[in-house]
This record gives C-alpha cells, sequence and structure tokens, in this order.
C-alpha cells in the first residue's frame, strides 16, 4: 500500500451529498485520509450548503463552481475541471456516486489519467437511453475499478454488461443510512407549521427533463398534480430546473396547492414523514418513501429502483393515471407487496463501503467468501 493513500469522492448535485455522507463517515471512522471534490453542478445553497449542514459532511477541498449548461458544456467544464484537480492532488482512489454529469465526467477523467475509482450505486438501469442518466450509469459502470451495489438485481445488470463479478459488492443503501441517521430529526410539525399546512397532505417533487422540459409533457403533469390537489392539499417544494416551465403550465399558489424553495434534508423528509401520500418522479424519494413506509406514486414509464415497487411503497403512474391512483393511495395507505424492506437497507451501507475500500487500498482482493462477510456484517 502506498503511505497514507488518499481517497477523493467526487460530488456535485444534491443526491450526491446525501449517498457520500455515510461512505466519508465510515472511512473517517478507519482513519483513511480523505477529501470532497465538490463540482459545483449544484450551487444554490438550498441544492447544496444546505446539505453539507444537514449531513455533517466537511468542507470540500475544492469547488469547481462548473455550474449550469447544455450537456456538452456542463460536462467539458467537468472534464477540464477534475484533470487538473486529481493532477494535482494524485489520489489512490476517487469515489463517485450515482448517475449526474459530475459522476460521469469524473470516471472518464480518471480512466483517463489511470486513477482507480469506484462507484456507489453501481448496477441500476431504467434501460430507458433518452434519460441523461442512464448514458452516465452505463459509461461509469463499464469504466469503474470496485462497483457498490444498492440493490441485488444490480448484479445482475452488471454481470450481463460483462463487468467482472469480482469488482462488484452488494452492500446496501448509504441513501437509506443517511435517512437512519436523521431519524431522530425528523418532526413534521415545525416544517408544518412554518409552511402553514393543516391535517393531511401530499408533498410533491418534480423535476426529470422528461416531465418538466416540454411545454405539452408540463401541462399534462401539472393537470394531474391539481387532480390530487382536489382530494388533499398538496406541497411542492420545487427543483429550479422545473420552476419557470411549470409555473407556465400553471403550477403556482392556489387554495390547496402550496409551492415553495426547495427544503433542506431534514425539512424535507420531515415533511415526507408527515405526508400521507408523496408524488414524485426522483430516483432518492423513491427509496426514501419506501423505508418510511409512505406512499409514493412515481410519474415515470419506468424505474431504476424497481426494489422500490417489489419491496416498498412505491407505484408507477402517468400523468393521466395519477388521480386516481392518488385516490387509492390515500384510501388504502402505505401498502407494500413483499412486507418487507429490501435486503441491507439497515443504514449499515457507509461501513461495509469503507472497508472494502480500506481492504482495496491494502491491496487484499477480497475473495468472494470474504465479500460476503463484509456485506453481512
Ligand atoms: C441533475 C442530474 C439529475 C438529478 C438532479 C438532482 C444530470 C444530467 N442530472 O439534474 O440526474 O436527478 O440533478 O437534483 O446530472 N439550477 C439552479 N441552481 C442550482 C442547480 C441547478 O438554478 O443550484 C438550475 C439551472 O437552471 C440548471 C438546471 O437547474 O440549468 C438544471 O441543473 P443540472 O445540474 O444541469 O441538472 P438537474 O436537472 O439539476
Ligand atoms: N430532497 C431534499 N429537499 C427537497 C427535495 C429533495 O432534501 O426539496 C432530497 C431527498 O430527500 C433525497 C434527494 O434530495 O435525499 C433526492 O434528490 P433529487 O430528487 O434532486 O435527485 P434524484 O434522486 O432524482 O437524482
Amino acid at each position: 500500500m502506498r503511505d497514507n493513500p488518499l481517497v477523493l469522492h467526487v460530488l456535485g448535485a444534491r443526491p450526491n451529498f446525501v449517498k457520500a455522507a455515510p461512505v466519508v463517515k465510515g472511512l473517517a471512522e478507519l482513519g483513511i485520509r480523505q477529501g470532497i471534490i465538490h463540482t459545483g453542478q449544484h450551487y444554490d445553497a438550498l441544492m447544496s450548503d444546505v446539505f453539507f449542514a444537514d449531513l455533517g459532511l466537511p468542507e470540500p477541498v475544492a469547488n469547481l463552481g462548473v455550474g449550469s449548461g447544455t450537456h456538452a458544456r456542463q460536462t467539458a467544464a467537468l472534464l477540464t475541471g477534475l484533470e487538473d484537480v486529481v493532477l494535482e492532488h494524485r489520489p489512490a482512489l476517487v469515489v463517485v456516486y450515482g448517475d449526474v454529469n459530475s459522476t460521469l465526467a469524473a470516471i472518464l477523467v480518471c480512466a483517463k489519467l489511470h486513477v482507480p475509482t469506484a462507484h456507489v450505486e453501481a448496477g441500476l438501469r431504467s434501460f430507458d437511453r433518452e434519460m441523461p442518466e442512464e448514458v452516465n450509469r452505463v459509461v461509469t459502470d463499464a469504466l469503474s475499478d470496485l462497483l457498490f451495489a444498492t440493490s441485488p438485481e444490480a448484479l445482475s445488470h452488471l454481470s450481463n454488461e460483462g463487468v467482472d463479478p469480482a469488482k462488484v459488492h452488494l452492500v446496501g443503501n448509504p441513501m437509506i443510512d443517511s435517512l437512519f441517521a436523521a431519524l431522530p430529526k425528523l418532526d413534521p410539525a415545525p416544517v408544518q407549521e412554518r409552511l402553514g399546512i393543516e391535517g393531511r397532505y401530499a408533498v410533491a417533487t418534480l423535476h426529470r427533463p422528461a416531465n418538466v422540459d416540454d411545454p405539452q409533457a408540463a401541462r399534462e403533469l401539472v393537470d394531474a398534480v391539481l387532480g390530487v390537489a382536489e382530494q388533499v392539499p398538496v406541497v411542492v417544494p420545487l427543483h429550479p430546473r422545473g420552476r419557470q416551465r411549470l409555473a407556465e403550465a400553471g403550477l403556482v399558489d392556489r387554495p390547496h396547492l402550496k409551492i415553495v424553495d426547495p427544503l433542506g434534508y431534514v425539512d424535507f423528509l420531515s415533511l415526507v414523514r408527515g405526508a400521507a401520500l408523496v408524488v414524485t418522479d426522483s430516483g432518492g424519494v423513491q427509496e426514501e418513501t419506501t423505508m418510511l413506509g409512505v406512499p409514493c406514486l412515481t410519474v415515470r414509464p419506468n424505474t431504476e429502483r424497481p426494489i422500490t415497487v417489489t419491496h416498498g411503497t412505491n407505484r408507477l403512474v402517468t400523468p393521466a393515471s395519477l388521480p386516481a391512483a392518488a385516490s387509492k393511495a390515500l384510501a388504502d395507505g402505505a401498502t407494500t407487496p413483499s412486507g418487507e424492506l429490501p435486503p441491507l437497507w439497515d443504514g449499515a451501507a457507509g461501513p461495509r463501503i469503507a472497508r472494502v475500500i480500506e481492504a482495496w487500498l491494502r491491496g487484499d482482493s477480497l475473495s468472494p467468501a470474504a465479500q460476503s462477510r463484509v456485506s453481512s456484517r
């Protein structure tokens, strides 16, 4: 092992921060030298700073400030910024998270510089290449040296794509670790009071390009959300991406519909914990509602997280079917087909990942038996 090897985490967007916090904590507990590179893909205080505070993440060692742009422009800025920073810090391993453009760029830079990489949340597939995230997932997994899977179906997806199974570790879900850690702080009452919500309510989050970029799709979605608001008051902490298009389509404050800025992590999950229903197109929110046992209607034709349907409270809907599905969910409450949570969603994914990384840094290649010991701890 190199003397005192450095692990760098590349983070850029809201869900990255949530997934990284337990890994950073796990590595810190093992005394491994590490640092965060913030790419600046998300930069508003409510999309970034609030997560560092709520999740107890250390200050980044660098912020590249890449900001927003088309896919090509944003990715180009990420590539040049990350190349400089990786050359400067010479990490032994770079850890990337999820499926955002910052993840893709970090993997490409490291592959060309021959710097080893680990991907947390490997192997998720929607099989929908029109999603920019799906492209990022496929490329990232093809180039990663260590792949950390959050749910079992990821293993077959990776094997079907020719990824060497020896690189893959089923470790559970670090986003669920963060949720476990936050649970004692999740109190709906203060957030409800601040937002002026009384009684039963639903929470909606919408930001997928397929839903919010096209005016016609946005109008259909807003009409559907208004159909839900006829049944129960709906609060929408609105992602900046959809704000203008959805407002033009009619998603504005009105009786039973409250549009607010994105919420901090603890405030948002507090609100979700107290909700009768969640309507979303987020990836992570499908998992968090499964864990919290809150009914979730996902307005998408597919999900890369089918385990939240088979083992959780999640159902896929179209805009046309949303109002009726909401009525049923409000009447039935949370129901889960399997009656049990996904395997290893137990709050210990971060320490599992940290142990695999520690062994990898030592140069130990884990045998399948050792891997299963790591997974079951
Ligand atoms: C990105 C990810 C998506 C993830 C989402 C999490 C990609 C391709 N997409 O989508 O997978 O689900 O983050 O939230 O990486 N904006 C602001 N302030 C910010 C950040 C963004 O106003 O702090 C606005 C800008 O107008 C920007 C737009 O949001 O153009 C989109 O931001 P971007 O990071 O490109 O993609 P997201 O839609 O956030
Ligand atoms: N989230 C939040 N505030 C909000 C909306 C979402 O803290 O107003 C959290 C949510 O709990 C989850 C993460 O942001 O942990 C999910 O991010 P997002 O939906 O933006 O991205 P995706 O998961 O779709 O990639």
